[in-house]
């Protein structure tokens, strides 16, 4: 039997080097290309490679918000590439979540990432809890159209010609000159499932997969399984299914390196979230599981690596394409209009920065000279103007009635205007109350939150835009 055995040693550096990336941010050499870039460096012909992604959690790029974002479908191509330049070999896994919350834009979204996982090479998709809530229907068509397979042992097919969905693969890999099998499972925890909601009838995986190991385990020589579960239940299986032997798993995790753990035998290793980070596991499978002669102990120590998409990779043209074509459909659709909007309290309205610059002219002045002022003429030049998810944090009110719609109907209300901070001004504008817009450094961190804006102290920031006294 082809076991993982990953060399302690080997392992600790790489998560003592994961740490002091994350904490240092520096030294990024040392993961990628030098001490231990393993797989970069030494991936041979005669080898098992993986790698394994997932749990993009609708998140396909980076927004470009600052500087130290990690992440996105075409930086991983970028280093996918490189990889193939080492060895043809490798086996791509998808773990699911793909898209992040239910609606028009995560659909689109799903459909641009599948298709660039296909450009990519993968051969399994495993379904996700978030996957499973865009919808049967859709869930449907993408199983049809798309050139990955998708994988599921515990989904109950409503039919193949619903949901073109597959309990298992085998993957067949020659290694000098002999065919070697990889058996690739997917299982999604039915505790993730919105229960009664979706068409979809989720089972216990403990169950389902005892027929399908006992029918693989001899005609395989190694077996996978993505596990779309909480890592104590991954655990669970891995105590469970020794026959495994190795788990991807997911959730709640943000830096996989940290949680790798062995049951036995069996590595679980989970892929972190939204798709910062991407996994490699290589194995030198020496002997086949039907070898008469195949030693007790295996000899074989495979390396994992997980490695952090940073600037050390550039974009894949081909991905940065499919990108724009995802951006061009938010246009078309028009799905800035679509966006849900809550009323204001007491019939406020936003008015937009040129009234308040009637009697509040310094203060306006000096804010036109920042960059609030200018954060929707950023979105433009980054192309992403009519990308709901952007616009919102980059204009005034996008989420409230009478706040921003479009650039053609509200032109008044883009950019981080004075009512983004200090609220809908229409009734102060009559009152000129001075109990108006009242506001402390929380309301900063409505945008300026840990992810976009990961540098952010309020008196450090505040003092950068602070505003002019005005003249009474
Ligand atoms: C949650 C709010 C939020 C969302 C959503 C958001 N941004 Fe930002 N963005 C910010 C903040 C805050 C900054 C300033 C960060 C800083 O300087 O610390 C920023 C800065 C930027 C910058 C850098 C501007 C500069 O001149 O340095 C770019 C580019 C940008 N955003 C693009 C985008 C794009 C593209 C999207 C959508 C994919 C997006 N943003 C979504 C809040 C957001
Ligand atoms: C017609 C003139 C006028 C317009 C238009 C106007 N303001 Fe005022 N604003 C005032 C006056 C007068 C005060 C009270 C100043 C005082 O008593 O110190 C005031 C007070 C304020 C305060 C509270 C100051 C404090 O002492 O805490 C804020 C904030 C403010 N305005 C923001 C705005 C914004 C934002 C807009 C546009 C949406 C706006 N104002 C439009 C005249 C105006
Ligand atoms: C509605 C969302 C939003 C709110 C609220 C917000 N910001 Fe920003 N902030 C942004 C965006 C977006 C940018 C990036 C603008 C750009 O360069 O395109 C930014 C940039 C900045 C910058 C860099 C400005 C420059 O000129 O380069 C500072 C400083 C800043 N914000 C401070 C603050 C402070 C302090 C607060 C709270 C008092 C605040 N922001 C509230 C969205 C917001
Ligand atoms: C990034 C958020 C932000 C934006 C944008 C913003 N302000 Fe303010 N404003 C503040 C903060 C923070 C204070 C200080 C509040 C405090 O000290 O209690 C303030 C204070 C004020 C005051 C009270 C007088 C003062 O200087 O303390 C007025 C008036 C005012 N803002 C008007 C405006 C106008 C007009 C605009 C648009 C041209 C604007 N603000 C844009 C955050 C903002």
């Amino acid at each position: 039997m082809i076991r993982i055995i990953i060399q302690y040693s080997v392992l600790k550096t790489l998560i003592i080097v994961f740490v002091l990336l994350v904490l240092s941010n520096q030294n990024n050499d040392m993961l990628y290309g030098n001490e231990t870039g393993k797989n970069l460096n030494e991936t041979s012909e005669d080898a098992i490679n993986i790698i394994f992604t997932g749990e993009e959690n609708g998140y396909l790029e980076p927004c470009g918000c600052s500087e130290k974002e990690l992440g996105g479908l075409s930086k991983r191509h970028s280093l996918i590439n490189l990889l193939r330049e080492k060895d043809a070999n490798w086996i791509l896994l998808s773990l699911g979540d793909i898209p992040g919350k239910v609606g028009r834009q995560d659909e689109i979204k799903m459909e641009t990432a599948l298709k660039a996982l296909g450009r990519m090479g993968y051969a399994a998709h495993n379904i996700g809890e978030k996957d499973i809530s865009m919808g049967l229907d859709l869930l449907g068509y993408l199983s049809q159209i798309s050139s990955v397979d998708f994988v599921s042992s515990n989904i109950v097919n409503p039919g193949p010609q619903i949901l073109r969905i597959k309990p298992y693969i085998v993957k067949e890999i020659k290694i000098k000159g002999a065919t070697r099998k990889v058996g690739i499972l997917g299982i999604v925890s039915p505790e993730l499932i919105d229960n009664g909601y979706q068409k979809i009838e989720v089972v216990d995986p403990i169950e389902s997969l005892e027929p399908l190991i006992s029918k693989l385990i001899d005609k395989t020589d190694l077996l996978i399984l993505l596990s779309h579960a909480e890592i104590g239940d991954s655990i669970k299986i891995a105590e469970n299914y020794p026959e495994f032997d190795l788990i991807i798993s997911g959730h709640g995790i943000d830096e996989p390196g940290l949680h790798i753990a062995k049951v036995k035998d069996t590595y679980v290793i989970p892929v972190g979230e939204k798709g910062k980070y991407l996994g490699t596991i290589t194995m030198q499978p020496e002997f086949s599981r039907t070898d008469e002669d195949r030693p007790s102990t295996n000899s074989n120590l495979p390396s994992v690596e997980i490695i952090s998409l940073d600037e050390r990779f550039g974009d894949s043209t081909e991905i940065k394409m499919l990108l724009k074509i995802y951006q061009q459909r938010l246009r078309d659709e028009e799905l800035l209009t679509q966006v849900f909007k809550t009323e204001l309290p007491s019939n406020l309205s936003f008015i937009g920065n040129d009234d308040c610059a009637a009697c509040h002219n310094k203060i306006f002045k000096h804010w036109k000279e920042t960059g609030h002022a200018s954060a929707y003429e950023t979105l433009v030049k980054a192309e992403h103007e009519y990308d709901p998810e952007c616009i919102e944090c980059h204009v005034i009110g996008l989420n409230y009635f009478t706040g921003f719609e479009t650039i053609e109907s509200t032109p008044e209300l883009k950019g981080v205007g004075c009512e983004s901070c200090h609220g809908p001004g229409s009734a102060h504008k009559e009152t000129q109350s001075k109990d108006y817009g009242k506001i402390d450094a929380v309301d900063c961190t409505t945008c300026h939150e840990n992810e976009h804006s990961p540098s952010f102290e309020f008196n450090e920031y505040w003092q950068q835009i602070i505003h002019p006294l005005e003249e009474k």
